[in-house]
């Protein structure tokens, strides 16, 4: 599923980071700790050269906690590269990053010079609550409408910190077919255009695969059908989305188990692993 992004804002957007980034010690990405891969932007890989870097594995508590505890050790074999599985629902875990900043670029702490941070993230990934924790304020934006920083802004944290929250909005990754669907699996993208069984039947084969015990309690069904197809027909049974004739409607269903994958209610999911967009990335290249 091909997600769709603008190649002249990808570029605007692009040149504009790669103009602020020589007065820009480390940045902060921002990623969903349950696709920390199809969450990511390819850009931050390019332009970041040496500069450290801090993965907040935002919303943990949706995620599932062993595949985040692999995606951490996945991602720090990046050299440079610090991994921090956070909720915003403990601001504490957020604020702790301050310390992983100053740990990072030990050089500005020690001139007793603020530490010069970009925050940049897809929408969606929780950037404007991070930022609005970290702030102690209300700065950026929340909910459903991505907010788009306009212009650069710079934030004094007053804690030896200046954030810059990126202009433009970042795409994430667009080249990877399932990326698309895991995007939107997990609500990151909202498009309209795509078929809600669609996406729907793409989380229903995976959870059958890496998390039938979850499903098999959640949905009270012990005999786990073969297809995600079959498996959203059992769900829309049970839980009574029909036509008129006894027909399950199939979109219904769909959506009903997408809602509750992404409420958390299913139980704690993650929908990639470090070795699935391994293998899907040599897959990528090879074509
Ligand atoms: P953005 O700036 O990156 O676009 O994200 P924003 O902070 O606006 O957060 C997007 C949604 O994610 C918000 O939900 C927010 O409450 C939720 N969120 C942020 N951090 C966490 C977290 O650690 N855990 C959980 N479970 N949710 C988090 P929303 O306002 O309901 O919007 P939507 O989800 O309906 O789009």
């Amino acid at each position: 599923m091909a997600v769709q992004w603008y190649p002249g804002h990808m570029h605007k957007a692009q040149k504009e980071i790669a103009e602020i980034m020589p007065q820009i010690d480390m940045i902060i990405e921002v990623l969903d700790a349950r696709i920390p891969y199809s969450s990511s932007n390819p850009m931050i890989t390019k332009l970041r050269g040496d500069k450290p870097v801090i993965k907040l594995l935002n919303k943990r508590d949706l995620a599932d906690p062993d595949l985040t505890s692999r995606w951490v050790d996945f991602l720090e074999q990046e050299t440079g590269v610090r991994a921090l599985p956070v909720t915003t629902q403990q601001p504490a875990e957020v604020k702790a990053l301050i310390e992983t900043c100053r740990k990072l670029v030990p050089h500005r702490d020690q001139m007793g010079k603020n530490i010069r941070a970009i925050i940049m993230g897809i929408p969606n990934v929780g950037k404007s609550t991070t930022i609005n924790l970290l702030a102690g304020r209300i700065i950026a934006k929340t909910g459903n409408e991505p907010a788009v920083t306009k212009a650069q802004q710079r934030i004094n944290l007053q804690n030896g910190v200046v954030l810059t929250d990126t202009p433009g909005m970042l795409w994430p990754k667009v080249e990877n077919e399932n990326s698309g669907y895991r995007l939107a699996v997990t609500g990151a993208v909202k498009d309209t255009a795509i078929e809600s069984d669609d996406v729907g039947m793409f989380a229903a084969d995976y959870l059958l695969e890496a998390y039938p015990t979850l499903i098999q309690k959640r949905y009270g069904i012990d005999q786990l059908p073969q297809t995600g197809w079959d498996l959203l027909e059992e769900i829309g049974r049970r839980r009574g989305c029909l036509r008129s004739g006894g027909k399950v409607e199939m979109n219904k269903a769909a959506d009903l188990l997408l809602h509750e994958l992404r409420a958390g209610t299913v139980g704690k999911i993650t929908m990639e692993t470090p070795e699935m967009v391994t293998a899907e990335e040599a897959e990528v290249e090879r074509v």
